[in-house]
């Protein structure tokens, strides 16, 4: 009997644990489509904050998120210093995209494919920022270079883009693109540790070959 109250006191305390790292529809998300989600939890708020951060002081053009999720970047974001008013906020899933639109009612949730990304943003406006959390490491090849693509076409007049990735090496994705690296940092305080990078397509140079790894 003691050890029945021992046992359901620890499985409540892991579930939680559970609901404050990952709420609910977070871990619904990562059960129905584990490849798009591409982490375990949502990221960390030391994560979401060094984001924040690597953007350009001005505030010049749009910020476009890509993968909101459950808003933890977006909140970071806005705590920042970004207007609504200058936020877009693209998301693939419908749970994901109703929780974004009740949390942040004054930002624009456009609920869409990241890949279509130059169809579902007004043309002829600045694009400061591209802050991205899209799991580029699990999507497929096509679609990865489609959606880096994009950003070249809308980051042109120097924008930068900025993507987390749990790779702390030199990703695929990352290797192959022809880019500026303006800042790389690791965060260690989240699960799993994340690499920042922040890169414009001004004056790209190629990765050296040698630091490829997937
Ligand atoms: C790793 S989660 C990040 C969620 C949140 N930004 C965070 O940092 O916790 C990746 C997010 O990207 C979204 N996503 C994946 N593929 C997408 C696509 N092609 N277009 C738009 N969003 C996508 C997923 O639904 C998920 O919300």
């Amino acid at each position: 009997m003691m050890l029945r109250v021992l046992a359901l006191g620890r499985a409540r305390r892991v579930s939680k644990y559970l609901k404050t790292i990952a709420p609910g529809v977070f871990l619904q998300e990562l059960c129905n489509r584990p490849g798009a989600i591409g982490a375990i939890c949502p990221s960390s708020k030391f994560l979401a904050r060094q984001m924040a951060r690597q953007l350009p002081g001005s505030n010049d053009g749009l910020i476009i998120e890509l993968g909101g999720g459950t808003g933890v970047i977006t909140r970071a974001l806005l705590d920042h210093g970004v207007a609504p008013e200058r936020l877009r906020v693209v998301e693939f899933s419908s749970p994901f995209v109703q929780r974004l639109r009740e949390r942040f009612p004054d930002v624009e949730v456009i609920h869409g494919n990241a890949a279509d990304l130059i169809q579902l943003i007004p043309r002829n406006v600045k694009i400061q920022a591209i802050v991205s959390s899209l799991p580029l490491c699990s999507l497929s090849e096509p679609i990865t270079q489609s959606i880096l693509q994009q950003w070249r076409e809308l980051l042109h007049d120097g924008g930068v883009a900025i993507q987390f990735t749990y790779n702390l090496g030199l990703p695929k994705w990352r290797a192959s693109i022809l880019s500026h690296q303006i800042n790389s940092k690791v965060v260690w305080a989240n699960l799993p540790p994340a690499n920042i990078s922040t890169f414009s397509f001004k004056s790209a140079k190629l990765p050296h070959p040698a630091n490829e790894c997937s």
